[in-house]
């Protein structure tokens, strides 16, 4: 397979057309047969509900080529299972598992040119997402939708590759209402726009979130979930007592990596901001489908700097265990659980 002529090494974290995306349409109370087009715009009514009352919600997942050449993706069953969740609190159809996953390999395997090579340091981003199609004036879910996936080559998330970024401490809630924190709605991300916005103009490569009720427990960034170690090297996963973190894929793979694969203790508890600022951890990290996972050196609440003495600079030993040994299973180097990697060509 000819890969199309791209400066692999240098790509951006953005969007580019690539040959094909993957269409599926609801109507009539079902889902019609998904496929294949090089139409990358769309025409819809005025009145279709994304464009009122925001039914939109979508996926994140990576195809990528192995050491030994094989293109994959990891765990997209898992991509599949959210996004029913997210449609579900959106009153939107469920899209079926079995067809997210078939129609991830389609529109991947159409794309075939596009997925960079093994070791660029580039990936296929695949974005899955579903929004009303069907025209709706009164407040109320519309009955027709369109589930689409495009995909396009990205290169790394956070620029500095392992230099460890500085996260502020959000002044907005990232989620709209509270308590929908957990569901992938692009909803959710606009309202994260101008918290997202005031951090970078503040020097912070991300916000860090607190809890929306209380303020006092630390959540996740804006596209990635967080990860402490404490002193005795535990890994320290922050939990949600209003289940407003997203369920990262990425998050719960490596707390099966901690546990079955470096044999080290995860801990899973709502963590305390006071804790951070105490110092009570050594290192830290974001991760997710794009982020992998990131080193946090400092994080800043106005005048006060936290640092992670273990990762200041660049990953910690902790985290850099842990990345080695996911991307060494998403490779191929290293054989993970059952169902983890699954082929496409
Ligand atoms: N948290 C948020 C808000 C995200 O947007 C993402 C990215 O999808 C994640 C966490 C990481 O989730 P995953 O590991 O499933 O990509
Ligand atoms: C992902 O990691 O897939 C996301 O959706 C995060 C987004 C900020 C790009």
């Amino acid at each position: 397979m000819e890969k199309k002529d791209l400066d692999w090494g240098n790509l951006p974290f953005s969007y580019m057309k690539t040959d094909y995306s993957y269409v599926c349409n609801y109507k009539d109370g079902e889902w019609g047969e998904g496929f294949l087009t090089e139409d990358h715009s769309l025409q819809i009514s005025e009145c279709a509900g994304i464009l009122h009352y925001c039914q939109e919600v979508f996926e994140g997942l990576k195809a990528y080529t192995t050491e030994d050449g094989r293109i994959v993706c990891f765990r997209p069953d898992l991509n599949a299972q959210r996004m029913a969740d997210s449609a579900e609190r959106l009153c939107m159809p469920v899209f079926p598992q079995d067809k997210f996953v078939e129609a991830v390999k389609m529109v991947v395997k159409a794309n075939q040119a596009w997925v960079p090579p093994f070791g660029s340091g580039a990936t296929l981003y695949v974005r899955p997402f579903m929004f009303a199609t069907g025209d709706v004036i009164g407040v109320k879910p519309a009955d027709e939708y369109q589930f689409r996936i495009l995909v396009t080559p990205v290169g790394p998330y956070f620029k500095g590759g392992d230099t460890a970024v500085t996260l502020g401490i959000a002044k907005y809630d990232r989620a709209a209402p509270h308590g929908t924190g957990n569901i992938k709605a692009g909803l959710n991300y606009a309202m994260s726009l101008k918290p997202g916005m005031e951090a970078h103009a503040n020097g912070y490569a991300e916000n860090l979130y607190l809890d929306s009720q209380s303020r006092t427990y630390v959540e996740e960034t804006g596209g990635a979930n967080v990860l402490f170690v404490d002193k005795e090297g535990n890994l320290v996963v922050p939990q949600s007592f209003t289940d407003s973190i997203l369920p990262s894929i990425t998050r719960r793979s490596l707390v099966t990596v901690a546990k079955d694969f470096c044999d080290m203790t995860v801990i899973e508890r709502p963590v305390k901001w006071e804790e951070v600022l105490n110092g009570d951890f050594v290192e830290c990290g974001l991760c997710g489908t794009a982020a992998v996972i990131s080193p946090v050196g400092h994080i800043e609440d106005g005048e006060t700097v936290v640092t992670f003495p273990d990762g200041a600079e660049t990953s910690g030993p902790v985290m850099k265990k842990l990345r080695s040994t996911l991307t060494g299973i998403q490779a191929g180097a290293i054989q993970g659980p059952e169902g983890w990697v699954v082929e496409i060509a």
